[in-house]
């Protein structure tokens, strides 16, 4: 590392909050699939920011619509009407299931929102005691008081407590030990990843969502989806429940997006959405000219005939190859996911794995407690799908027990 890199980090950790772990590279810019830290070294980017550079770095269509809508406007105060916002608004809606859209700046908000909309339908509904939320273990759906109430790991830091009350815990995967929770007069709704990311890259059964949906329309019941991580074609599907064939009642979305730029949104069924009346619910930020003018430019591009067929086929190598390293070495002892959200298990410490791939020229990220997750921007080429796989491959290989 160059000495300019070291001060880079040795001061920045002076100066930050310590709320990651630094890494020993300075990141200095992206160019498509590819980032390049200062020292001039270039890493294929199969982290994308967790899920986040759905489009690479520096995609010249964001970066025209950035350029252009940065000058024209950035900001205007939220009650006012936009070109951009209707542009947004619509593409999403007119793609999807729902008929509204709130939105959020990242994907916690986009949790709170929806945590807030579905507690309103129930009490509107139901009446007061139905604030109850289901949610699974292993969960995570960020880092506000709201989504944290619901994310499982968050409830054993006791000097952050208390959180919300009246969250019931549930087996993912399990449907009997959601029905042990579940109740009409209570549940105002449930909400589950459709993979979950953080937990470890677990796909949910096609069948327990559809269990779920059968629940909540007895009981009467919201079902919210976090797609967070699993949306904006990451699971080669627009929005992650079309990989299920399941229609939750409302969706958080945030990362994929906005490609980098800072956007998400709760879409709700009208039936749910419409609970938020003035006054209820808002964002000084959500639904800005510039965050929407990025997020319609990146539904235009995902929506482009082929690239979610194009995620499919590098998501089939990327599983292909990893199988075969693992049939040809021992040294994976499993592999989950879906599409471009891929979790390999391996004999070695995750720390190592992560470093091994850093110095061999692949940025990748950590989840659950050593699931290696790669999370390629959507737009990688046969090429780069065949690069990580050999880069992967040497690393384990140089790896020892
Ligand atoms: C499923 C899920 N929900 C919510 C979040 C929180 O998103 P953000 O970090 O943008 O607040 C994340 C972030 O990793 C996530 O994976």
């Amino acid at each position: 590392m160059s000495q300019e890199a070291k001060h880079i980090i040795d001061e920045s950790f002076g100066y930050l909050v310590k709320t990651y772990a630094p890494q020993p590279v300075v990141m200095d810019y992206g160019e498509g699939c590819y980032a390049y830290d200062t020292d001039g070294k270039k890493y294929l980017d199969f982290a994308a920011g967790i899920a986040v550079a759905s489009l690479g770095h520096a995609h010249p269509a964001v970066l025209k619509t950035i350029n252009e809508q940065a000058a024209r406007m950035m900001t205007c105060q939220a009650s006012y009407a936009t070109k951009e916002k209707l542009d947004a608004a619509k593409a999403l809606v007119e793609t999807s299931c729902f008929d509204l859209v709130y939105f959020s700046n990242s994907g916690t908000e986009s949790v709170e929102a929806s945590l807030k909309c579905a507690r309103k339908w129930a009490y509107d509904e139901k009446g007061e005691q139905a604030n109850e939320i289901i949610a699974f273990r292993k969960s995570f759906h960020g880092r506000t008081y709201g989504s944290a109430s619901v994310t499982e790991k968050f409830h054993v830091q006791p000097f952050f407590g208390p959180y919300l009350g009246g969250i019931k815990w549930a087996e993912f995967n399990d449907l009997e030990s959601v029905k042990a929770v579940a109740s009409a007069e209570k549940t105002a709704a449930i909400i589950v990843e459709p993979v979950q990311g953080e937990g470890g890259l677990v796909p949910a059964d096609a069948e327990f969502l559809k269990g779920l949906r059968a629940l909540c329309d007895e009981l009467n019941i919201c079902l919210i989806f976090d797609e967070v991580q699993a949306g904006f074609g990451r699971l080669g599907t627009l929005h992650a429940y079309e990989a299920f064939g399941v229609e939750p009642d409302i969706a958080a979305w945030a990362k994929g997006m906005g490609t980098g730029f800072p956007v998400g949104a709760m879409a709700a069924k009208e039936k749910f959405g419409k609970a938020i009346v003035v006054g209820t619910h808002g964002t000084t930020y959500g639904g800005n000219p510039l965050a929407c003018a990025v997020a319609a430019t990146v539904m235009e591009e995902l929506t482009k005939p082929g690239f979610m067929e194009q995620v499919g086929k590098t998501s089939a190598i990327l599983f292909e190859g990893l199988n075969e390293i693992k049939r040809a070495s021992n040294k994976i002892t499993e592999i989950r996911g879906k599409g471009l959200m891929i979790g390999v298990d391996t004999v070695f410490d995750i720390k190592n794995v992560l470093g091994g791939l850093q110095k061999n020229g692949l940025m990748a990220t950590q989840a659950g407690k050593d699931t290696l997750r790669l999370t390629p921007p959507l737009i990688i080429t046969e090429d780069h799908a065949n690069e990580a796989l050999e880069i992967i491959k040497t690393t384990l290989g140089e790896l020892e027990e």
